[in-house]
């Protein structure tokens, strides 16, 4: 971990991060986030991981698939590395505390803020009168996420850095609102050669599972032979690597690769570079098709075993929300008291 968090009061790191289950897993959810998920875990830190099923119903799910995206999300982090006990892995939905904290972050952020939301834009598109009313309030419950367990510290892709500082934004109002120092701010941790991975098909747009083209991503389902053949098939242009990282500048597609290459290697894309200036793609790309099923296929490998047994995996899911809870919980009782709600029940 690089720097202290900046705030007068000093909160224990604590790291948190979520996925969506909207869709398999893709080659930029593993190098962007779950990969470092497990750097972070076997660094000692205290990490809790989750699947955002509630984010996921911002857009439609049919519901059979949601389950199995979420249990196979679930096997996809635990084959990646992610240890259920000594990270605290767990389905959103299972922890009520997320919605609560959500519904009175809606009251602090503000309409303004929430419509400068890039992605909410782009998933909009022109279609802003029909999408649902939580695709524009995700973000307002992404904060929630992040901040019922005051987490300082949350690993993310480039593209999330928007909504931690929207997060940032909720807590600094809440805290000066309420005239207390409740909630960190929390820092994004954005490192490595892979926190933007393009499409396979298009250099200049983000891998997505929710793109039509199933060519432009790598799943983490997918075959060691579908994993060489997308290689061998991505967009490059004709040019030989050039010998310094800066010929790359112009070259998005050739780009991409290279960082692809550098982060599945630990690498520095300058490294990669040097042992392949001059190279085309043509050797380029089978080396890097043979490092991708070398790093891939083990984990493709254990999440299918893993996926024999969905019980199993249903009860990892509701241990970590029974741990994720009892940190919750408190903190979200102690925000109700900040607020002036009678809390007389217990
Ligand atoms: P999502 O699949 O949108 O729920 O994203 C889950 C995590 O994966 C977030 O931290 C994203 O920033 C990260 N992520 C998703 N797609 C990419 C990508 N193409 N490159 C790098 N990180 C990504
Ligand atoms: N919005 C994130 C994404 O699409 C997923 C997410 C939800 C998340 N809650 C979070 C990420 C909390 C980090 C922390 O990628």
């Amino acid at each position: 971990m690089s720097e202290p968090v900046q705030t007068p009061q000093t909160f224990p790191t604590r790291i948190f991060s979520g996925i969506q289950p909207s869709g398999g897993l893709t080659l930029g959810n593993y190098l962007g986030a779950l990969k470092r998920f497990v750097q972070k875990q076997d660094e000692g830190i205290e990490t809790i991981y989750c699947l955002v099923d509630m984010h996921a119903i911002t857009v439609w799910q049919d519901p059979a698939k949601l389950r199995q995206q979420t249990r196979e999300a679930a096997a996809g982090f635990i084959a990646a590395g992610i240890d259920p006990v000594r990270s605290i892995l767990f389905n959103q939905s299972q922890v009520s505390a997320h919605v609560e904290l959500a519904w009175i972050f809606n009251t602090v952020a503000r309409m303004g803020w929430m419509s400068r939301m890039t992605q909410f834009k782009d998933k909009a598109g022109k279609n802003s009168e029909n999408v649902s009313l939580g695709l524009f309030a995700y973000p307002a419950l992404m904060a929630a996420d992040i901040l019922a367990y005051k987490a300082t510290h949350v690993p993310v892709g480039e593209d999330q850095k928007q909504h931690i500082e929207l997060t940032r934004d909720i807590a600094a109002k809440f805290n000066n609102d309420y005239g207390v120092n409740f909630f960190p701010i929390t820092e994004p941790v954005i490192e490595g050669a892979a926190t933007r991975v393009m499409s396979l098909r298009d250099g200049t747009k983000k891998m997505s599972k929710s793109d039509p083209s199933d060519q432009s991503r790598i799943n983490l389902t997918d075959d060691a032979d579908t994993i060489a053949k997308k290689f061998r098939k991505a967009k490059t242009d004709s040019e030989p690597l050039p010998s310094a990282l800066d010929g790359l500048k112009d070259r998005p597609d050739a780009r991409n690769l290279v960082n692809i290459y550098a982060a599945l290697a630990d690498m520095t894309p300058q490294a990669v570079i040097a042992e392949y200036a001059g190279a085309q793609f043509g050797t380029f790309k089978p080396a890097l098709a043979d490092l991708a099923v070398a790093k891939l296929s083990p984990i493709t490998t254990k999440m299918s075993d893993l996926m024999q047994d969905p019980a199993e995996i249903d009860r990892i899911l509701g241990e970590g929300a029974a741990r994720a809870d009892a940190i919750a919980r408190p903190i979200v009782d102690q925000v109700y008291d900040i607020i002036g709600m009678i809390r007389s029940r217990h």
